[in-house]
């Protein structure tokens, strides 16, 4: 037999690659098929060395019969890192531009897709209330990964993360101080509930899942980069028929709508922070 090339074994671990992500679909039903492949590749060889196993077939195994493996892995595919107020300038913007808008309406009803450990939920919370907005909203927050969805209801947050995040706030405009919003205990601080009385936590996965409610404004902000551009059109077409006539996408900075095939569909209001608006009487 010829000896292998690298070029062989990359395309090797491509097979390898594509066949343990429709294997987990099959198996487990979640679908990764059209997650980035460089996101992929650099979980799938952490957990690999993680496990001390040498090839991606032998990973396969292991996730197909031990579904505790299998949530690792989940783990390690979901990322979570998050913070409060997390590029402060978004919600700047935000507060300038956004809540103008929203002002005007009776009842808001916000969706934040891909929610992580509610970090972004609660800082929203905090804005509208500061807006004397927040009991006016029904909130959904949702993510694929139920061990984020758990801590996030909690409202329970590290205490040597509230310097950051107090500064986060200062610099997204904040009128007050982020303690006022959180109770010290044990080295965590946990917020006040009454800033999540509106929020529903619910299981929601981008890939496979569709709409659930007519929404005003959707946030989604750093989930985007960790799919195929198959899938961020998947997800796109998903928001489209979520948002109400005029409805506001949030992206973040690190997300566009810029070359997808419904940027037609939606208005710039803020350039850098990636906020649009969908124009009226769009049907997809
Ligand atoms: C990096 S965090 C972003 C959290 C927050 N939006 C922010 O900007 O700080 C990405 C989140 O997207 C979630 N996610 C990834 N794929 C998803 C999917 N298919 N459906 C729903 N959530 C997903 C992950 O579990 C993770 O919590």
């Amino acid at each position: 037999m010829p000896a292998k090339g690298p070029a062989e074994n990359i395309e090797t671990q491509d097979i390898e690659i594509d066949l343990l992500l429709e294997a987990v679909y099959k198996k487990y039903g979640y679908d990764f098929r059209n997650y980035s492949k460089a996101h992929l590749k650099r979980r799938i060889f952490h957990r690999l060395s993680m496990a001390g196993l040498s090839s991606v077939s032998d990973l396969q195994g292991k996730i197909l019969w031990d579904r505790s493996f299998f949530n690792s892995f989940l783990q390690d595919l979901s990322i979570n890192v998050t913070e409060m107020f997390r590029d402060p300038e978004f919600y700047g913007a935000f507060r300038e531009k956004v809540i103008p808008l929203l002002s005007t309406y009776a009842h808001i009803k916000i969706w934040h897709a891909g929610c992580s450990t509610g970090e972004e939920v609660y800082s929203a919370a905090i804005l509208l209330r500061e807006e004397n907005l927040l009991n006016r909203v029904q909130i959904y927050a949702t993510d694929f990964n139920k061990n984020v969805l758990e801590s996030a209801k909690e409202g329970i947050f590290r205490d040597k993360d509230m310097e950051l995040y107090s500064q986060n706030y200062l610099k997204a405009g904040g009128k007050s101080k982020l303690s006022d919003y959180y109770t010290s205990k044990y080295g965590s601080v946990i917020f006040d509930k009454s800033l999540t009385r509106k929020v529903v936590f619910a299981d929601h996965n981008l890939a496979t899942d569709d709409v659930f409610a007519e929404v005003n404004l959707i946030f989604c902000r750093n989930v985007l980069i960790y799919f195929d551009k198959t899938l961020q059109n998947r997800v796109l077409h998903l928001f489209t028929r979520s948002l109400s006539n005029r409805g506001i996408l949030c992206l973040g900075t690190k997300e566009s709508l810029r070359f997808t095939e419904l940027e037609k569909n939606y208005v710039v209001i803020d350039k850098t922070n990636k906020i649009y608006r969908k124009e009226s009487l769009i049907s997809p």
